[in-house]
């Protein structure tokens, strides 16, 4: 390996995954460890911040280890300590933060504190090699939608946003009222595949004004008025086609506000990042519209889309070469806006 190359270890844990992973120059992923406690939520249909935390308390020094250790790393090889500081859990992402300070103090490594969404898009760069900004990336997760401008590697403008429910959110709770469990996406991904999208016309949300903001809100009060309508008639609900029904209905929206902000700026590349990324319909609708548009379309594979630390190691990366080191004042801050400086 080359003496210039730079080795960082990055922790993520602003939600319900204990991350660590070790990345080299950005790009390369030596280990990328992820401890998921969906079992455990699973059984309160949804993230209990207090037990994330506790859960987080448990595993982190395992992870962080077992990151080291598929990489072949010890602490003296490494450049620098990532983590994630915002948006997040504040519980949940304390852990990872005091953790990382912790090596950062005990070995005298640089510390970097990384926003968690800047590091769903980094993700692109990680599993396209060749992928350079600026470009437009549609990050789509639990807590966050936002059509993204990536101007330069750490530079956004944010074009679009939700003005209400998030569409990882939607997708959760509209499984929650059709039966199909925590976490919603993954099963309505997989109920959809059965089901007809044609079955039941949703609402395609709409802001006034606004030509990239979201609103997912009025699909998932349909979704739940037409499921009180088949109570009441005592009609059958066939949740496949509910499933198939609302996802398209979701997938068409972010389809159009993405590519109109890829006709409006004159993008030739659209990438997707976040856990919704995942979402196979999604995907498929992207490719298509790209592929129609003459315009490049990447997205990560799965495991890169919903939380890991590779992410975060890749976003740190970038900010590690402008210069950027966080003190150990740095803290977790909940509501952390992307492009907010209150973290350096
Ligand atoms: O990015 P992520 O792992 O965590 C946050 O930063 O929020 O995203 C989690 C979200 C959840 O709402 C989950 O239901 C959704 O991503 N998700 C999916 C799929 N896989 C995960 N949504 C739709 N289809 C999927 N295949
Ligand atoms: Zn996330």
């Amino acid at each position: 390996m080359d003496k210039k190359d730079i080795t960082i270890l990055a922790i993520e844990s602003s939600c319900d995954e204990t991350a660590a992973s070790v990345v080299v120059n950005g790009r390369t992923v030596l280990s990328n460890e992820i401890s998921s406690q969906i079992d455990i939520h699973t059984l309160y249909g949804g993230v209990v911040p207090e037990i994330a935390s506790r859960k987080h308390i448990e595993r982190v020094n395992q992870v962080i280890r077992a990151a080291l250790n598929t990489a072949g790393k010890t602490l003296s090889g490494l450049d620098a300590v990532a983590v994630t500081c915002g948006p997040g859990l504040v519980g949940a992402l304390l852990i990872g933060v005091s953790a990382a300070k912790a090596l950062s103090f005990g070995t005298g490594l640089p510390l970097i504190g990384v926003h968690h969404i800047e590091g769903h898009i980094s993700a692109n760069y990680i599993s396209d090699p060749d992928l350079v900004p600026p470009f437009v990336c549609l990050v789509v997760s639990g807590g966050h939608t936002h059509l993204v401008r990536v101007k330069d590697y750490g530079e956004y403008e944010i074009l679009g946003r939700t003005r209400d429910d998030a569409a990882g959110e939607a997708f959760d709770k509209v499984a929650r009222a059709i039966g199909l469990g925590y976490p919603g996406g993954p099963k309505i991904d997989m109920a959809a595949r059965n089901g007809d999208p044609d079955a039941v016309r949703f609402p395609r949300g709409k802001v006034e004004g606004s030509a990239y903001d979201f609103s997912f809100s009025g699909i998932k009060s349909s979704v739940l008025n037409y499921l009180n309508e088949c109570d009441m008639k005592k009609i059958p609900v066939n949740v496949p086609d509910v499933a198939a029904s609302f996802q398209k209905a979701v997938v068409e929206v972010l389809t159009e506000h993405a590519m109109r902000a890829v006709e409006e700026y004159r993008f030739d590349r659209l990438t997707l990042a976040g856990g919704v990324a995942s979402n196979s319909a999604l995907r498929a609708s992207m490719a298509e519209a790209c592929a129609k548009a003459g315009v490049k379309f990447s997205c990560p594979p799965p495991v890169l889309c919903t939380d890991n630390a590779a992410m975060i190691g890749c976003a740190a990366y970038y900010e590690y070469l402008k210069g950027f080191r966080s003190g150990y004042d740095l803290n977790a801050v909940p509501g952390l806006q992307l492009g907010e400086s209150v973290y350096r």
